[in-house]
């Protein structure tokens, strides 16, 4: 996900990672998707699920590890999972917590955290994927995108679910000094990539020792270039969402506890776009004004001006920000210069109001140049990829999440979170088929994963990854059962 915080690039595109404000009651945050799931019938099971001595104690991740390693599965009732109950969420969680796979999925998480790959880059982390899928067993494609895999686990017929996981390493230099820091200079899983990669292994190891339970077909899908690049556009014009009708992708939160999900319905991540204008006069001596065309002082109005976008011309319930972030002219205290650039960000909820802001910031743009007698180009980065609609979360698939997740993790460890001003290049696949993207926590202060994406101090408690590994496999297999024949 992309934070774009100023401080660790120069480049102009990065601005400040703006959390939204507006908490709006959700509909989909009270209503269930099967009768099995209310929250009536679901309180009593959980209790009996954690043991729990106190009835209002929030299940801890260390209660749920317990609980896990400790839960005798019924081998009767169990069967294939085909009417879910508890015990087959139990049985994900306990092939996920057993030591042997919670060591490896560790190791395979280290391993790239060790050897962090940026954008399209992802040579040596794909190969690992790659000769882990093969160890299983499972088959997949490659390369798509450069360096992307699409394996497949399950009868190989339809209904066919993808799970996806992004790869790719920021330009940081890690800051954490710890055993696996990264082993290559400048360059960092500062945005836990690493942790989704290894996420999305585990996942498969799960499915695989349950493929006979799978009533379709899931797709495991690792994509380049989700920082930069828009590796989610390139897989899908390489085909990686072939026959697909639903897709689900995590990322870790330092917001959030360890293994604690969270999600929302409809909008989640913003639609962020990128803009550099050039407004050009014409240059003199500042002493005589007169003589010259001063571009600075029609830059300040366009700056002005813009901010008018969204206070007086959007709606206010809508959410939308215009940002200048850069602001450069000439360096001579007696001079006014020929040209100004600027610079900034864009972010909207739905497409429509993205591209209503792109069209009229140009249009500011122009005419407040004319206004001043100046000119004005204006540059949005089009064939540079740096445009990301926004993250919206199907309502159905958002539900299916809820319900997969509040069954695993325990329903207090479900939250419903506010939709975020950061981007995310998941949300060219949000555009074509039903998605949902969730949070899963990894915020531990004892371990000081408290730090945000994008930040040197970046880190995790490694704990999640099992949790995640769980919640992906029973996504994915609960979504065929419900939706396969
Ligand atoms: C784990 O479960 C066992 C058996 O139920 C119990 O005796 C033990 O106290 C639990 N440990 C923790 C840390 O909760
Ligand atoms: C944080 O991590 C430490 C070390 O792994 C662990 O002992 C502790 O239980 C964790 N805390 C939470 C809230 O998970």
């Amino acid at each position: 996900m992309k934070f774009f915080l100023n401080s660790y690039k120069k480049a102009i595109f990065f601005t400040i990672f703006i959390y939204c404000m507006l908490i709006t009651p959700l509909k989909g945050a009270k209503t269930s998707v099967s009768s099995s799931s209310s929250s009536s019938d679901q309180q009593p099971k959980l209790i009996t699920y954690f043991k729990s001595t106190t009835l209002l104690k929030t299940p801890t991740i260390k209660d749920l590890q317990n609980q896990s390693r400790t839960s005798k599965i019924n081998l009767f009732t169990s069967s294939d999972c085909s009417i879910w109950t508890k015990e087959c969420s139990n049985e994900i969680l306990k092939i996920a917590q057993k030591t042997e796979h919670v060591k490896w999925i560790k190791s395979v998480r280290r391993k790239i955290h060790e050897h962090p790959e940026l954008a399209f880059q992802e040579f040596e982390t794909s190969k690992l994927v790659r000769q882990e899928l093969e160890k299983m067993e499972i088959s997949y494609r490659f390369p798509l995108a450069t360096t992307g895999i699409r394996a497949t686990i399950g009868s190989g017929q339809p209904p066919f679910v993808a799970l996806r996981a992004d790869m790719d390493a920021l330009p940081i230099q890690e800051a954490v000094e710890w055993e696996h820091k990264s082993k290559i200079a400048g360059k960092m899983h500062a945005c836990g990539h690493d942790a989704h990669v290894a996420m999305l292994i585990g996942a498969a190891r799960i499915l695989k020792a349950r493929e006979k339970n799978l009533k379709g077909t899931v797709v495991l899908i690792f994509q380049p270039a989700e920082e930069a690049g828009n590796g989610a556009k390139r897989m899908m014009k390489a085909g990686a969402l072939e026959n697909v009708e639903a897709i689900f992708a995590a990322h870790v939160s330092h917001q959030h506890p360890t293994g604690v999900i969270g999600s929302r319905t409809g909008p989640l991540l913003a639609g962020c776009g990128f803009f550099k204008a050039v407004i050009s006069g014409k240059t003199g001596q500042a002493s005589n004004p007169h003589h010259s065309i001063d571009p600075v002082l029609a830059a300040s109005a366009a700056v002005i001006s813009l901010q008018t976008i969204v206070s007086r011309e959007s709606n206010p319930l809508d959410s939308q920000v215009v940002s200048v972030t850069s602001f450069n002219a000439g360096d001579n205290l007696d001079v006014i210069p020929e040209s100004v650039i600027l610079s900034g960000t864009f972010r909207a909820f739905s497409t429509i109001n993205f591209y209503q802001l792109l069209k009229r910031i140009r249009e500011v743009f122009t005419e407040q140049a004319s206004v001043f007698r100046c000119s004005a180009t204006v540059d949005f980065f089009e064939d540079k990829d740096t445009i990301y609609p926004p993250t919206v979360n199907d309502d159905t698939m958002y539900e299916h999440v809820r319900m997969v997740a509040s069954d695993l993790v325990g329903t207090t460890n479900f939250k419903v979170v506010p939709p975020m001003m950061g981007a995310e290049d998941f949300s060219f696949y949000s555009e074509v088929i039903p998605a949902a993207f969730f949070y899963i926590g990894i915020r531990n202060e004892t371990l000081g994963s408290i730090h945000t994406g994008h930040s040197p101090h970046f880190m995790i408690d490694e704990d999640v990854l099992p949790i995640g590994a769980a919640t992906h496999a029973a996504i994915a297999e609960r979504y065929l059962n419900e939706y396969g024949s």
